[in-house]
């Protein structure tokens, strides 16, 4: 073992603890202050410190900034737009494994709708208003002006448990940036669009799409980013066996 690692003293444990818990999943970003490759390598590699099963290290990071962020971003916001216009378009995309159950159950569904109005509501889109749902949505394939967008990738053969270690490395790469002065977004909006997006990033022929994230500086400004989210309270899924 590394004895830098063993002999470590987090000198000010509020800092993590505030790294952690200003985590959010922004969705407004400064689109012109952009993030340095040097501090995306870093985060990336501080995060890249997360466990894995026999250390496996089942992550890959794919980075876009600049004219091929948008190249991506245009191709996958025309591919939503062409499922918006015609629903049969979706069966072209399919998503490589389910994040979301096939069937959805309380309190998952509750917390889920929640979130979902929660969301629409403070950006006044009321039930029914379809093209401004789209619009939102669409965001997403946007990066929310984030100048960094990263794609996260792991070959097909691994198993479920690599999922689990590269939750681990996300949460690093999101607290590591907290610690940068940076916001991120987690995103699975983008897993059903892989065919477009794996070749455009390079991928190999093994590999599936984790998810994608954004990256950059908050908009401040920005209404959707004052959206808080509840969590319940440890006590309440905690069970002390005696
Ligand atoms: C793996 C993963 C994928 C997510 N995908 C999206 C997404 O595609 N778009 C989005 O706006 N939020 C996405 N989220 C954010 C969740 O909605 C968010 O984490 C949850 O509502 C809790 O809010 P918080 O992250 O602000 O604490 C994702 C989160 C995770 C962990």
């Amino acid at each position: 073992m590394n004895p830098l690692q063993v002999a470590t003293v987090v000198a000010d444990p509020a800092s993590v603890d505030a790294a952690i818990t200003s985590r959010f999943s922004c969705r407004a970003f400064l689109r012109d202050r952009d993030v340095p490759r040097e501090t995306v390598l870093e985060i990336l590699e501080v995060a890249s410190r997360a466990p894995s099963g026999t250390n496996t290290q089942p992550w890959r990071a794919y980075v876009l900034q600049g004219a091929t962020r948008d190249a991506l971003a245009d191709k996958v916001c025309a591919a939503h737009d062409a499922i918006y216009a015609d629903p049969a378009v979706a069966a072209q995309y399919t998503e490589e494994y389910e994040y979301y159950p096939t069937k959805w159950v309380s309190p998952y569904i509750d917390r889920r709708r929640e979130n979902g109005w929660g969301l629409y509501g403070l950006l006044g889109i009321a039930k029914g208003e379809k093209d401004k749902m789209h619009a939102q949505h669409q965001r997403n394939f946007r990066f929310f002006d984030a100048p960094v967008g990263l794609m996260f990738t792991m070959d097909r053969i691994l198993g479920r448990g690599s999922l689990m270690d590269y939750g681990m490395f996300l949460e690093n790469v999101m607290v590591a940036a907290r610690a940068r002065g940076l916001h991120t977004c987690p995103q699975a909006a983008w897993n059903g669009f892989s065919r477009i997006i794996l070749p455009h990033v390079g991928a190999g022929e093994g590999e599936m799409l984790v998810c994608g994230m954004s990256l950059g500086y908050a908009d401040l400004q920005a209404p959707v980013n004052t959206f808080h989210t509840p969590r319940e309270p440890a006590a309440s899924f905690t069970r002390w066996v005696e």
